[in-house]
């Protein structure tokens, strides 16, 4: 589901003239009103000409070998005349590619699958594409994002996408404002758990000593936030709040489960009467032993490496409305995710007999304006920085304190359910928050927004 246009720098600029008048008004007519070019720190991310609807992922894994044998079959429609396509896909060997059933070419370069469909696609056309792969999948290791995509574990595996991951075990479309509905079909030996973003889709189905299990994630989801968790689990499931909340924790990592699950569920019951309707069909939480060292908001089922504790869950949950249903429009803005998440820490720690939010942002404000905590900007903070804590997170944190400071706590509450509401299951960045926050204080906040995120320095003492 795309709300809007991708489009290169070339006809982004061709679309910048349009506007300008300098082409006649009929020369292009873009099917939507607003173009967006690629993402500034990930533009090898996302493609052009399509729209992903569904995503059916068929995941044949085997523990002891780490093979995944896999099918994919991605459900779009063309929004020009398609005589190929390209998706994001770094993953194992492929062995054939078929659109509408039909046998089409395809050659990997980089990170990219291009497809040549036997016949074009007609602009307006729904069509499949099936990709069947076979190996093992690995993981990216960046020197500053650290270790992400396909995780082996000693058990089994476990995929964590954030940022561009996804690629690393299915072909994609992998852009933020493309969220798709997803099945996960994952087929194990008999006794291995699989798990993924959503709700079961029946009991695991064993035949011939291998199990399949069939999840659904029935709301929108971008690809980052996909993920499956295969391996030695012991699963608790209740419903809480009229939803499934189903935990899972590896018995080897030494810890039990319980505590997890009852702080999901009281983060989620805490943060509902704050943000409003949770966004999703079911909630619960992952702990596994993957090494990566930190933790991340899987679409309704977080994903933790060892046992969490309370304030990350409250953290991961936080960002099941503010992330995974309302996401940035571009990676420049992830303080839109790590700034609330941060501040749902802040709040929940006043509330629960910690420090009060005021003493957490002026104990944060203390710092010198010539320590590197001041450098860069929270909302552009480069490529490299995107999880930078001190800038992302609690600049973050900190810039909704002050916002919250300048348009009285009315206001500002009113202002975290309604950006929930207006953008659910979508994508919104800074500018769109600050419209939100302008039109509901009645005030002009660019200049606080400018001093707060888009200045590299300590801002002024708030007034
Ligand atoms: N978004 C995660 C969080 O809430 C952090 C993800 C870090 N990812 C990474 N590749 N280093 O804290
Ligand atoms: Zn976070």
């Amino acid at each position: 589901m795309m709300r809007r246009t991708r489009a290169t720098a070339a006809t982004y600029a061709a679309c910048a003239l349009l506007l300008l008048g300098a082409a006649p008004a009929h020369a292009f007519r873009p099917s939507s009103p607003v173009v967006v070019p690629p993402d500034p720190y990930f533009p090898l991310s996302g493609n052009q000409g399509y729209d992903v609807r569904h995503y059916d992922l068929d995941l044949d894994f085997t523990p002891a070998s780490h093979l995944l044998d896999a099918r994919a079959a991605i459900s779009a429609i063309a929004d020009r005349p398609l005589h190929r396509f390209d998706l994001d896909y770094s993953g194992p060997a492929v062995q054939q590619v078929l659109v509408d059933g039909r046998p089409a070419s395809y050659q990997r370069s980089g990170q990219k699958l291009t497809v040549v469909p036997a016949r074009p696609i007609r602009a307006g056309s729904p069509f499949i594409v099936r990709v069947q792969y076979r190996g093992t999948p690995e993981r990216i290791s960046d020197p500053t994002l650290g270790d992400y995509g396909w995780i082996n574990t000693p058990d089994g595996a476990v995929a964590l996408n954030e940022p561009d991951g996804a690629r690393t075990w299915y072909p994609l479309n992998d852009d933020l404002n493309d969220k798709a509905t997803y099945t996960f079909r994952v087929t194990t030996p008999a006794g291995v758990t699989a798990l993924a973003n959503g709700e079961p889709d029946g009991d695991p189905q064993t035949r011939g000593g291998r199990t399949t299990a069939t999840w659904q994630m029935r709301k929108p989801m971008a690809g980052y936030l996909s993920m499956v968790a295969v391996g030695d689990f012991t699963v608790t499931r209740t419903t809480d709040g009229g939803i499934p909340n189903i935990t899972a924790y590896d018995p080897a990592g030494g810890e039990t489960d319980a505590a997890l699950h009852r702080t999901t569920a009281e983060a989620l019951a805490w943060e509902k009467k704050r943000f409003g309707r949770y966004p999703f069909d079911s909630t619960g939480g992952i702990v596994d032993r993957i090494g990566v060292g930190y933790a991340l908001e899987t679409q309704s089922r977080p994903v933790y490496d060892g046992a969490p504790d309370e304030l990350t869950v409250v953290h991961e949950i936080a960002h099941q409305w503010y992330g995974d249903s309302v996401t940035p429009t571009t990676w420049r803005d992830i303080w839109l995710n790590e700034g609330f998440a941060t501040y749902t820490e802040w709040l929940w720690q006043e509330d629960h007999g910690g420090p009060t939010v005021q003493q957490t942002f002026d104990g944060l404000y203390a710092t010198p304006a010539g320590d590197p905590f001041w450098n860069l900007r929270t909302a552009d903070p480069g490529r490299d920085e995107i999880f930078n804590y001190d800038v992302v997170y609690l600049r973050g944190a900190m810039t909704l304190h002050v916002l919250r400071t300048t348009i009285g706590d009315r206001d500002f509450f009113a202002l975290l359910r309604e950006w929930a509401d207006t953008h659910r299951y979508g994508n919104a960045s800074t500018r769109d928050l600050q419209g939100l926050a302008e039109k509901i204080s009645h005030r002009r906040l660019g200049p606080l927004f400018d001093a707060w995120l888009y200045t590299a320095a300590k801002p002024a003492p708030p007034s």
